[in-house]
């Protein structure tokens, strides 16, 4: 068995619009990469991190929390040293904690054998969330963990489906350079919604889900639409309005807060499509002057990978 790995950690794209909290899905061009390897001391030590401004103490540090979930579970007497290299800024939208935490305790799964599910990789992933955002969600480490789309169907007991992806759908990430903390995000939502909207919400919730197994690309469109939190943050994001149009009109099949922001996600079918759509996404941010991060990508399948 190998004592040290590299991983590929994908960026996620969590909410999907209409799922919040429930529904991510999981990027193949950008991510960060980990480099994992057992050690005889004991517990976890951060050697390396590049990239980013982050703490490298392991009880501050995402990939360090989830790491000692997962070491607290097993009989292994060893420890683990990691080095990160960041690809993906703190506060993107684009699940950067979640590619840290993932990456860490995927592995050392690998590393000790597999002994842990991709459900309790997930369990110990969250608690990265946690340290991160303040609250345990799934949606970007499930995605991060199982690849494709995921869906929370429930946290408790924790219950996650992965669900089909469509072979020509892609996705079109627009980053404004401006950190918003996903703490800072959710503290702004309503705890209580309409019963009108939540109706219109979990109507797209199931047609985005239907679409996705059908590969029906119109319903996947028609059913990328929120509205309950995108109303609320869209305000925190420069030109949304702007860059959501745009987009539509360059012939998204939909478009939206990538997580919890400032990123701007669209859905498109085909690589061409979803290039034309992150021209007009540029055109938008070039007119107003706003600097910016833009990806296009297919849908990862695999979730967090080994690579050489
Ligand atoms: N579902 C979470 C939120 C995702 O929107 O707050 C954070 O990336």
């Amino acid at each position: 068995m190998k004592n040290e790995i590299r991983v590929f950690c994908p960026a996620t794209i969590a909410n999907v619009s209409c799922g919040f909290d429930v529904l991510g899905v999981a990027l193949d061009n950008v991510g960060d990469e980990m480099v994992v390897r057992k050690t005889t001391a004991k517990g976890i030590t951060i050697t390396k991190l590049e990239g980013q401004d982050l703490p490298l103490e392991t009880h501050k540090n995402v990939a360090g929390v989830a790491g000692l979930a997962l070491l607290a579970a097993t009989d292994y007497t060893g420890g683990f040293e990691i080095e990160i290299y960041k690809k993906i800024k703190a506060g993107s939208g684009i699940g950067s904690s979640a590619a840290s935490s993932t990456g860490a305790v995927w592995a050392m799964n690998q590393l000790l054998g597999k002994p842990f599910s991709n459900l309790e990789l997930v369990q110990f992933s969250m608690k990265g969330e946690e340290l991160a955002s303040g609250v345990q969600h799934a949606d970007n480490v499930a995605p991060a963990i199982f690849g494709g789309f995921t869906l929370v169907r429930s946290y408790n007991p924790l219950d996650i489906i992965k669900i089909n992806t469509p072979k020509e759908l892609y996705a079109t990430v627009i980053h404004p350079q401006i950190e918003i903390k996903t703490s800072d995000s959710r503290k702004i939502l309503k705890t209580t919604i309409s019963l009108a909207d939540g109706i219109k919400q979990w109507g797209n919730v199931g047609g985005l889900i239907a679409g996705l197994y059908t590969e029906d690309y119109d319903l996947i469109g028609r059913s990328l639409q929120d509205y309950i939190i995108e109303p609320i943050r869209s305000i925190l994001i420069p030109a949304f309005d702007n860059v959501k149009s745009a987009s539509l009109e360059a012939g998204a099949l939909g478009c939206g807060i990538s997580g919890s922001g400032p990123s701007i996600f669209a859905l498109s079918k085909g690589k061409e499509k979803a290039t034309q759509v992150a021209s007009a996404m540029q055109d938008v941010y070039n007119k107003v002057g706003i600097p910016y991060d833009i990806h296009v990508s297919s849908v990862n399948l695999e979730g967090v990978k080994i690579i050489e």
